[in-house]
Order: structure tokens, then sequence, then C-alpha cells
């Protein structure tokens, strides 16, 4: 069985007092054995979250890394400096990073090897716009994130990445994928990691889906064989709905 994952992107949400609560209540979660939750605050919460959460099940993220070892990178924050303060997990190509900052897929692979480099697990989000769907470009943009942004790694390394599906048109729209849609998207990618990136080697990656999944859509979405949990946006932000998220993983 492939590890199954929720992971909670609060993006660039909440005070630090909010902050603090949620933090709270997460170090009283429990988490199913076979389940990893983590956790993605924004960059000054970081280190209120690993102390709050050390010794918990919930482990801590963040939302994206340089590129580069350091230097000048004004307002940049390097993969060495996360793992220096605790973070096991970063989030690499969302697609709010992918247009807002115009970040190709190049620059998405370098961010890849750097994390890995770093001994930090990406995960690595991939979807189309609603655009691409409509003119049945979905599969084809998808196939070209992941032969660009993984390209280079190998098969060791790629037991530390999770891939995240997040179709652009579901991400905070409250729109979301049906199950069958996900699952769809899902198997292909499945199947596309391992005939194209690892000539038919079995890879136990786990793929997660994104996009406005809340307590309740989410059984049936994690219920599909290809859908190995979920990225949460919004319904992370508040505990008794993110809580409910994990128990129906
Ligand atoms: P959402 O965000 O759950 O608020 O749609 C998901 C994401 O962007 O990771």
């Amino acid at each position: 069985m492939n590890q199954k994952i929720v992971a909670g992107n609060w993006k660039m949400n909440l005070s630090l007092e909010r902050s603090e609560t949620l933090i709270n209540e997460l170090a009283t979660f429990t988490v199913p054995s076979y389940a990893s939750v983590i956790v993605f605050p924004p960059f000054p919460y970081l280190m209120m979250a690993i102390q709050g959460l050390s010794n918990r099940p919930i482990k801590i993220g963040a939302q994206t890394l340089s590129e580069h070892n350091d230097g000048a990178f004004t307002g940049d924050v390097s993969g060495s400096m996360l793992k220096d303060i605790g973070c096991d997990f970063v989030l690499i190509g969302h697609s709010e990073r992918r247009q807002n900052y115009s970040q190709s897929n190049l620059q998405l692979n370098m961010k890849v090897h750097q994390a890995l480099s770093c001994h930090l697990k990406p995960i690595y989000c991939v979807g189309e716009t609603l655009s691409q769907r409509e003119s049945g470009e979905t599969l084809q943009v998808i196939e070209t994130q992941l032969l660009e942004g993984l390209k280079g790694i190998s098969k060791e390394e790629f037991s530390q990445i999770i891939i995240a599906y997040e179709p652009v048109w579901a991400i905070g729209t409250g729109q979301v994928a049906t199950p069958n849609q996900a699952e769809m998207v899902h198997s292909h990618i499945r199947q596309f990691i391992q005939l194209s990136l690892f000539n038919d080697v079995l890879i136990n990656t786990s793929i997660i889906y994104g996009g406005s999944v809340n307590s309740k859509n989410c059984e049936n979405l994690f219920g599909q064989p290809n859908i190995d949990g979920g990225l949460i946006g919004g319904a992370s932000l508040q505990s008794n709905e993110f809580s409910k998220i994990i128990e129906s993983i």
C-alpha cells in the first residue's frame, strides 16, 4: 500500500495568534500509523509549528524553497535553512507559484534537486488550467510537468517524492474534481511515471489530490484506488475540518 498523506497548505493565511491556536489544536490530533500528516505554515510561523508539534505525529514543511544554495537572493529561503530549523517537506510547483512567479518546469526541476540534496521531501504539484482541460490537453500538460520537473531524478530519490495532482480550476474555487475525474488523472500519472520515467519498474509513489477538498467530499475522493490522500488548502485552516479529513484517510 502506498503511504497515505494528508497535507495542509496554509498559504498566506492566519495571524501569529491564530497560528498558535491552530498548532495547539493540531498537537492533540492522533494520526493512523499508515498515514502521514504534514502542515505547511508560512515562513514566519515555521519555527513555532516545529516546536509546538515536536514529538507529535505531524510533520512540517515549507511552501517553497530557493533553487540556489546561498548567496545574494534577497527574499529567498534555502533548503539548508529549512532543514536546519527542522522542516522535513517542501511544496514545489504549486500552481500559485507557477502562475504568480512564472516558475518554469526547468526552475522547478532545480528546486526538486536542491530539496533532495538538503534531505527535504518534495511534494511536486502538477495540474491543468480550465482552458487546457477544455481543449483536451490535460494529460499532455501533466506529462510535460512530470518529465521536465522531475528530470534526472533517480529511482532512489523518487522514493522521497510525493506527487500532488491539483487541477488549477479546482483550487480555492469550491469546484472539486469528481472522484472519477481525479482517479482518471491519478492512474495516468502512476502509469506515466512507471513506464516513461522508470522503464516499467514499479514505483510506490503517493499521489495526492488537491483542489477544494473538504470534510464532505474527502471520503469519496480518498476511496479511489489511485488517490493516496489530499493537499488541503482552505479546509486545513480549521482544526475540526482538518481532523475530519484525517479521520477519513
Ligand atoms: P484549496 O487549496 O483546498 O483551498 O482549494 C488547495 C491547494 O492549493 O493546495
